[in-house]
């Protein structure tokens, strides 16, 4: 079942909480359930069977990606400007989107979540990508935790979707992943992520060295989650 309130009201959220809706904040009022009962709003006619989890902000579906996406993908991740702090290796065929597409599905599987697809409501456009990608293996010094990552085709920085669209992760995340600190990487010259991290409220911990690369390690711990909404 998914349903939506009006903003700030508490009689239909108090209602909706009451049957046993899940409230995710900020600038918008959004319940999700998840799994079996979904119903079939928001589901897209391509990803019917597959989709597990949708969360809706003000302006953007969150779902996972699915194959009818590669398009959305080729073109975000071919632009050398939106690999410039991120390998610095755009991709070349529509062959290597395909096989993140079948990797992330990998991961939904085993970890129940992974980079989630981002869509515009008003057009229905994948416009990018953000999530919670779950490492078991060690990285400075930290195994088996969550990382927040995000990813955007260039016409559409600056809207502000990388702050909401991560708001609401880390509001999925720090209700039903166990977990108490969700963590982000980045390079220390990427301004805009960092703008982002620092919005969303993440602490700057420490610069390490990965494979090489110096990279800025952040923190944000679920005590301090949702205290205040992310700034703009
Ligand atoms: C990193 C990246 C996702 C940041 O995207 P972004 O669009 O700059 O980030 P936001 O979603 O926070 O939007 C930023 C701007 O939108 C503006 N904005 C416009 N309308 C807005 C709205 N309705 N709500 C909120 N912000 C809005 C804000 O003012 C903000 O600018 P400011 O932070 O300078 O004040 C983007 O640059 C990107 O995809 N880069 C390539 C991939 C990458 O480097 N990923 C990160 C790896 S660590």
């Amino acid at each position: 079942m998914y349903c939506s309130a009006a903003l700030y009201n508490p009689l239909a959220e108090h209602a909706l909480e009451k049957i046993g809706c899940l409230f995710f904040g900020w600038e918008t009022i959004v319940y999700l359930v998840v799994g079996d009962q979904l119903t079939d709003l928001h589901r897209t006619q391509e990803s019917q069977d597959k989709m597990k989890i949708i969360v809706e902000t003000a302006r953007l579906i969150l779902r996972e990606l699915e194959y009818t996406d590669e398009r959305d993908l080729f073109e975000m991740d071919s632009d050398p400007e939106v690999h410039l702090f991120i390998e610095n290796n755009p991709v070349k065929s529509i062959d290597e989107i395909r096989k993140v597409i079948a990797m992330l599905k990998v991961q939904y599987e085993e970890n129940g979540i992974a980079r989630w697809a981002v869509v515009d409501k008003l057009t229905n456009e994948c416009v990018g990508w953000s999530g919670l990608k779950y490492f078991d293996q060690p990285l400075n010094n930290h195994q088996n935790f969550y990382e927040l990552g995000y990813r955007f085709k260039r016409k559409h920085w600056g809207k502000g979707f990388a702050t909401e669209s991560s708001a609401a992760i880390l509001d999925y995340g720090f209700k039903h992943l166990n977990t108490d600190k969700i963590f982000a990487i980045s390079d220390p010259r990427n301004v805009n992520s960092k703008k982002v991290l620092t919005k969303l409220g993440f602490d700057f911990q420490e610069t390490f060295d990965y494979e090489g690369d110096p990279t800025d390690w952040f923190e944000l711990k679920k005590a301090t989650w949702g205290h205040k909404k992310p700034n703009r």
